[in-house]
């Protein structure tokens, strides 16, 4: 069920310059309270200034909600531990794209679809052997999806149409699997694997990386789950770069090509790569939690807990608790023994106790365990962030569709507040001292 967004019937009152304004206030519909102050500057020349974006809604959506002092995510309206436990990657991504949970004939069309891109052009696979080895599989995916735009003209209109959109959203999801297995391949030095149809989306995944067909269900399912987890999470850095870049009229492909750069940024998507990281330097270098914590907690060290804290979560990360039992349950089931999840489990008890954390709220976030499964399912660490970028993609299609469809769409443009120079004038270059 969903509530209609409405207007509230009371505005807000502002007093500037000796003169009153009213602006409206807009209601969601969780209850969410928003200040609409888009005649702001018209009425009265002043701006709002809100560096970071801390309390700005930069948009109305209807596909994700959280809450997050009371910890809650949900897709569509629906719990995201429901998605988790009952529904699949492509179903949830069908959700989040559609607005709707499929029919049988309707999941079955948009699964067939999407295992129908199961190749990329020749050109995207020269490019590819061209990067070094040693490349972040992050770059090699980004530049493979931009690169797509020179092969899909078709696609790169300006305003798309249903049956655009549609083919878009299937063919991003069936290549995206596929470039990302290349890239891993090329940093191997291996050849390429084609894709195989007859496997379930992250089993062909895990085929086109590792050469093996036999893939444990278990390892598929948890993969699945990961990926539910990451299909969307409202307005974060990257899916706003995606608008932001999409609100241009930029083709879609240079559109989610920018939500990957966005995404692989150590403070998003990237602490999963960060995490491991951090544990491994932990076991390596021997030191104790409080020292390792006393670190981050030191503001000129320039480090810190990586997979703790989130801008909006103020409270567990709903997330965080599916994937950590999800972990226990994997390394179980695998027989898998890592040391890490040892060290991972320890840290957070610590930190849970800190003063520091209590005090400003910090918890575990979806990364923090993520990277843990990903090692226990094979998955290199560098491959991480390409996990959450093939998870992430149909958060941004849909956010994408939903900003190209909305009433009255138009280009992202914030404004800021200048602060430097007011009345230099030009000296030749001879003259400057
Ligand atoms: N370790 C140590 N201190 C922290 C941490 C942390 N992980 N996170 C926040 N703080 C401190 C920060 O120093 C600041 O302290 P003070 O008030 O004394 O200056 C306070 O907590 C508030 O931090 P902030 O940086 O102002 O908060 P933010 O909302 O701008 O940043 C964050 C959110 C996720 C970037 C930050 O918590 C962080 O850097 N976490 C580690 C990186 C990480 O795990 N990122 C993944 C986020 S979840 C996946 C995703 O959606 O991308």
């Amino acid at each position: 069920m969903s509530a209609a967004q409405k207007l509230g019937p009371s505005s807000a009152k502002l007093r500037l310059d000796d003169k009153d304004i009213d602006l409206p206030i807009f209601i969601g519909s969780e209850g969410e309270k928003a200040i609409d102050v888009t005649k702001l500057r018209a009425e009265t020349g002043y701006v709002t200034l809100d560096s970071g974006y801390m309390d700005t809604g930069a948009c109305t959506s209807a596909i994700t909600f959280l809450d997050g002092e009371l910890g809650i995510l949900k897709y569509r309206g629906y719990p995201i531990e429901e998605i988790a436990e009952k529904s699949s990657f492509l179903e949830s991504s069908y959700l989040v794209f559609y607005g709707k949970l499929p029919s049988e004939s309707e999941y079955k069309a948009f699964v067939q679809r999407i295992a129908s891109f199961d190749d990329i052009p020749e050109g995207i696979k020269q490019q590819i052997k061209c990067f070094p080895k040693t490349a972040h599989p992050m770059a090699v995916l980004s530049a493979n999806l931009v690169s797509l735009s020179a092969w899909n003209e078709d696609l790169c209109t300006q305003d798309l149409n249903k049956d655009q959109k549609d083919t878009a959203i299937a063919q991003l999801m069936g290549q995206i699997k596929v470039m990302a297995a290349y890239a891993y391949r090329h940093s191997q030095g291996k050849d390429f694997i084609k894709s195989d149809k007859s496997l379930d989306y992250c089993s062909d995944f895990v085929y086109m990386m590792t050469g093996d067909k036999n893939v444990k269900k278990e390892v598929a399912k948890a993969l699945d789950v990961l990926l539910i987890l990451h299909v969307d999470h409202e307005q974060n850095c990257s899916t706003s770069s995606v608008r932001m870049v999409g609100s241009s009229k930029a083709n879609i492909f240079a559109t989610i090509s920018a939500g990957v750069d966005a995404l692989w940024g150590p403070l998003h998507g990237g602490a999963n790569q960060a995490v491991l990281e951090m544990l491994q330097e932990i076991k390596d270098s021997g030191k104790g939690y409080e020292a390792f914590l006393a670190e981050v907690k030191d503001k000129n060290s320039g480090s810190r807990l990586m997979g703790f804290g989130h801008r909006v979560y103020k409270n567990f990360d709903p997330r965080a608790k599916i994937i950590k039992v999800a972990c226990d349950s994997v390394l179980q089931t695998l027989g898998v023994q890592d040391p890490l999840l040892d060290i991972a489990k320890g840290l957070e008890a610590v930190a849970l106790k800190d003063e520091y954390f209590v005090a400003r709220k910090l918890y575990p976030n979806v990364d923090f365990y993520s990277g843990i499964i990903y090692r226990a399912l094979g998955i290199p660490t560098n491959m991480f962030t390409v996990m959450f970028a093939m998870g992430r993609l149909p958060g941004w299609m849909a956010q994408w569709k939903e900003m190209v469809e909305q009433p009255g769409f138009k280009i992202c443009r914030p404004r800021q507040i200048y602060t430097g120079d007011t009345h230099n004038h030009y000296v030749a270059i001879k003259d400057r001292k």
